[in-house]
């Protein structure tokens, strides 16, 4: 069950799973295309993990095999796609907004796209940026108490159909908060008492409670400690920080390597330009500031690791991001770094 179905990310990998499931082909400019997985760690990555020894010229050949056949894991094809967004277009319509698909295959998957409307959505909209005011139509009403109740029963409904259900975060990046909250009393005072709290947080709440897993694919600090004390004491799962596909993922490697390469990384510099929805809640400071702090992070561990070239006293880097909301150029984003040693 996702969390901003309807959004880029969510329609594109619904419309993904339903085209890898039927098999479809479709017409592009540089010719006829199939459905496949590639871009999916399950399903595409192989990892080492041998030798086979040939006895009769004694030399030794390198083994390879599938992580999905490493570990046991669900076909994506096999995945039933629902949730809920605060939008209510439907995912054919959802797709084409998202402006990101052929419009051959979005065609071809209409009936089936056209069929999905996500269900409504809680939200606490002084979390978000205040430009996504005009997509709130699907959007339900209520105390805290009431909000973390539909969506439960929106997770039993699904459980009943389903062998096993997983909540996933993919909607807008919310900004980051709740300092105030420090234990799990006033989380739950604080649920009581109607005091604001971020639907993020009301999503988790509501998981938590239905003892299902949560994945959170934004930056902000859902994950607040007394969200993770209400975790432990239900025995729920809670993983992810942000999805770090794309330019933050690079940035990783790339610190990783240079360190790891004796290097003392002084400053890193990163620039990004897009234009879809994300990029436009992005522009809001309130909403960048997460982003921010999740991309800071990434270099933390690879410094954190080597106090040769950060000793106490000298571990901070200068590290600036800047993102930029260019309508134009819509869901392709461009990303540029500078490293500097
Ligand atoms: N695509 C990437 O490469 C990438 C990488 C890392 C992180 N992310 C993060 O993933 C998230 C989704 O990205 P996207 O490009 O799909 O954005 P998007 O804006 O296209 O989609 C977000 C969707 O969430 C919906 N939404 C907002 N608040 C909601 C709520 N309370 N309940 C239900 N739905 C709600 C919106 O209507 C929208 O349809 C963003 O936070 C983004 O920062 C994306």
């Amino acid at each position: 069950m996702l969390v901003g179905l309807g959004g880029n990310n969510g329609s594109t990998f619904t419309a993904g799973v339903i085209a890898n499931r039927l098999g479809l082909t479709w017409a592009t400019r540089n010719g006829e295309v199939k459905a496949n997985m590639y871009g999916s760690f399950t399903q595409c990555a192989t990892t080492h993990v041998g030798f086979n020894f040939n006895q009769e010229d004694g030399t030794l050949r390198d083994v390879f095999k599938p992580i999905k056949e490493l570990l046991p894991m669900v076909n994506p094809v096999d995945f039933n796609v629902y949730g809920w967004d605060i939008s209510k277009q439907n995912l054919y319509e959802a797709v084409k907004r998202a402006h990101v698909l052929e419009p051959t295959l979005i065609e071809k998957l209409r009936a089936d796209l056209e069929s999905i409307e996500p269900l409504p959505a809680i939200l606490n909209p002084d979390f978000i940026a205040s430009n996504q005011a005009d997509r709130a139509d699907n959007v339900r009403v209520g105390n805290n108490a009431e909000l973390i109740e539909y969506i439960r029963a929106d997770i039993r409904k699904a459980k009943s159909e389903n062998d096993k259900v997983v909540v996933l975060w993919t909607a807008n990046t919310e900004m980051f908060l709740l300092p105030e909250i420090n234990a799990l009393d006033d989380l739950e005072d604080r649920i009581k008492n109607n005091l604001a709290l971020p639907a993020s947080v009301l999503y988790c709440v509501a998981a938590i409670y239905e003892g299902v897993m949560y994945l959170n694919g934004s930056p902000q600090n859902t994950f607040h400690p007394s969200v993770v004390e209400l975790a432990a004491k239900h025995g729920a799962l809670l993983a992810g920080n942000d999805f770090k596909s794309g330019q933050t993922r690079f940035k990783t490697i790339m610190s990783d390597y240079l360190i790891g390469s004796g290097l003392r990384l002084a400053s890193v510099v990163s620039y990004n330009h897009l234009g879809n929805n994300d990029g436009k809640n992005l522009s809001e400071d309130k909403c960048f500031q997460s982003k921010k702090i999740s991309k800071a992070g990434v270099l933390d561990d690879a410094i954190k690791g080597n106090d040769i070239l950060y000793p106490p006293g000298k571990d901070k880097i200068d590290h600036e991001v800047v993102i930029k909301y260019v309508p134009f150029v819509g869901d392709s984003k461009r990303a540029l770094d500078e490293y500097s040693t």
